[in-house]
C-alpha cells in the first residue's frame, strides 16, 4: 500500500468543497485510491509519500486541446475564427507531415501537460496518420492519458493540408489499427467540424463509431461566421448540432467543443444526448467568437467541463483556464444584469477537474475505487498573507497562482510520474 499525507481538497460536485487538513490518501500498491482519511492512520504498513503543509488535489483534464497548434500559441489572436485557421492554423498543422519534427513538439507538449498537472485530456491531431501515433506515444511515455484523434478533413482546408475522401477514411483504418498497443491513450474519432468534412466523410465517421463503439469529439457553434457558414452547407438542418446527428455523430458522450452561441434549443438538444458541452473560455475571448452561457447550461442540467483549445487558447496551463472562466462568467454576469451569475473558484476547479474526469468514468472527487490523477501543491513561495489563510483560501489562491515551479508531485493513473 502507499499512504500520501498532507491537505486533501476536492470538488465532489458543483459549488462544493470538501477540504480536509492534515489527511491522507491510502492507496493499493497499483495506486487506487481505498481510503480517504480525515486523519492520517497510525500503524499501517505502506510507503509514506509525506507532502507535509502541502494540497493534495486532483489533477486537471483538459477536454479539448489541439496539440499540432502548440508551436503557435499566442500567434494570429488579432483574427477572428476562420481567417485564424487559414491564415496560421492549417499552414502550422501542415508540418506535422514531417513524422521527426512531430516527435520533438509532441515530446515537448507532453512533458508540459504533466508538470502543468494536466493528466487527462482530450485532444485533436492533425490529419497525418503517423504524426497521430507519435503522439499517442509521447503522451504514454510522459504519464498524459486520455483520448486521441486523427483529425478527418476532405475540403475547405487549401492545398496545404488536405486528404481525399478516400484517403481520409482508409488512414483513419490504419490509424485504428496503429492504436491497439496503447494503454493509457485511446482512440476518439475527430471530424474536425463540418465545413471541413463532407457529408460522404461524416456519414463514414458515423457508421464506424457505431460499429466499433467509438466516442466521437468535434466543434460545436463557436462563432457566427461559422455558423453561417455550416447553415450555408446542410440547408436541411435547422441547427449546427443537426448535422452530426444526420450522420450518427450525436450520442452519449459526445464531445462538443465551445457551444458559445447555443441557443436554448441546441442545448436541450445536448442535454438529451448526454453530449459534453467544452467550454473553451480562453480562445472563446481570443477569436472574438463569445462568452459561452455557461450558467445557463448548468442550470440547465448539461454535461460542462473545460478545456484551453490551444491554439485558439493561449494558455495551457488548465488552472490558468479556470482563471479564464471564471472572469468570463464576471462579464456574462455584467451583460445579463446579474441573471448569469459568475462562476466561483470552487465552481470553475470543479469543469475543470471532477466533471472531466467523470468523462473517464471517475467518481466525485477523490473515490475508494477510482486510480489516483493528482497534483501536489505547494504555496508556501506564494507572498505570506498578513494572517493565516483557511485551506479553503489556501485553495482559491492556488487555482490563480499556482504554476509548474509550485506544482511538487503530479500522480496520473494510479503512478507517480512527477515528483
Ligand atoms: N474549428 C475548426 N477547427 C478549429 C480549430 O483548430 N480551433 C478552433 N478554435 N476552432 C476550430
Ligand atoms: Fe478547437
Amino acid at each position: 500500500m502507499k499512504l500520501l499525507k498532507g491537505n486533501i481538497v476536492f470538488a465532489p460536485r458543483l459549488g462544493e468543497l470538501t477540504a480536509i487538513e492534515r489527511g491522507a490518501l491510502l492507496l493499493s500498491d497499483g495506486g487506487t485510491i481505498l481510503d480517504v482519511c480525515k486523519c492520517v492512520p497510525e500503524g499501517c504498513d505502506a510507503e509514506v509519500f509525506d507532502y507535509g503543509d502541502a494540497l493534495i488535489m486532483p489533477s486537471f483534464a483538459d477536454m479539448h486541446l489541439h496539440a499540432p497548434q502548440y508551436p503557435m500559441l499566442g500567434m494570429g489572436m488579432d483574427l477572428p475564427l476562420l481567417d485564424w485557421l487559414n491564415a496560421y492554423t492549417f499552414k502550422t498543422e501542415a508540418r506535422f507531415a514531417d513524422t521527426d519534427y512531430a516527435r520533438g513538439v509532441y515530446r515537448k507538449l507532453a512533458r508540459e501537460l504533466i508538470a502543468q498537472g494536466t493528466t487527462r485530456v482530450c485532444m485533436f491531431s492533425s490529419l497525418h496518420t503517423d504524426a497521430t501515433l507519435v503522439l499517442m506515444e509521447e503522451l504514454e511515455r510522459a504519464g498524459v492519458t486520455g483520448f486521441v484523434g486523427k483529425v478527418n478533413m476532405d475540403r475547405n482546408s487549401g492545398a496545404v493540408l488536405r486528404e481525399s475522401t478516400q484517403e481520409s477514411m482508409r488512414e483513419t483504418l490504419r490509424w485504428l489499427d496503429g492504436c491497439a498497443s496503447f494503454a493509457h491513450v485511446r482512440p476518439i474519432l475527430t471530424p474536425r467540424f463540418p465545413p471541413s468534412c463532407t457529408d460522404e466523410l461524416m456519414a463514414w465517421l458515423g457508421k464506424l463509431a457505431g460499429e466499433r463503439g467509438l466516442s466521437v469529439q468535434s466543434h460545436l457553434s463557436e462563432n457566427e461566421r461559422e455558423i453561417a457558414l455550416v447553415r450555408e452547407l446542410h440547408p436541411d438542418c435547422a441547427q449546427y448540432w443537426e448535422t452530426y446527428n444526420k450522420y450518427g455523430l450525436w450520442k452519449d458522450h459526445t464531445i462538443m467543443a465551445h457551444c458559445v452561441h447555443s441557443d436554448a434549443r441546441e442545448r436541450a438538444a445536448i442535454r438529451r444526448a448526454n453530449v459534453v458541452a467544452v467550454h473553451c473560455p480562453d480562445s472563446n475571448v481570443n477569436l472574438c467568437s463569445g462568452v459561452a452561457p455557461v450558467r445557463a447550461m448548468l442550470r440547465e442540467g448539461l454535461w460542462v467541463a473545460l478545456g484551453s483549445d490551444i491554439a485558439g487558447g493561449a494558455l495551457l496551463a488548465m488552472n490558468r483556464v479556470v482563471g479564464a472562466a471564471i472572469r468570463a462568467s464576471k462579464l456574462r454576469q455584467i451583460q445579463t444584469d446579474g441573471a448569469d451569475e459568475f462562476l466561483t473558484v470552487a465552481e470553475g476547479y470543479y469543469l475543470a477537474s471532477t466533471a472531466g474526469h467523470r468523462y473517464f468514468g471517475a467518481g466525485e472527487g477523490f473515490v475508494p475505487g477510482d486510480a489516483l490523477h493528482a497534483i501536489v501543491v505547494d504555496d508556501r513561495a506564494f507572498a505570506e498573507s498578513t494572517r493565516p489563510l483557511s485551506l479553503r483560501e489556501r485553495f482559491e489562491r492556488s487555482i490563480y497562482l499556482l504554476d509548474k515551479t509550485t506544482i511538487r508531485a503530479v500522480w496520473s493513473d494510479g503512478r507517480r510520474v512527477v515528483g
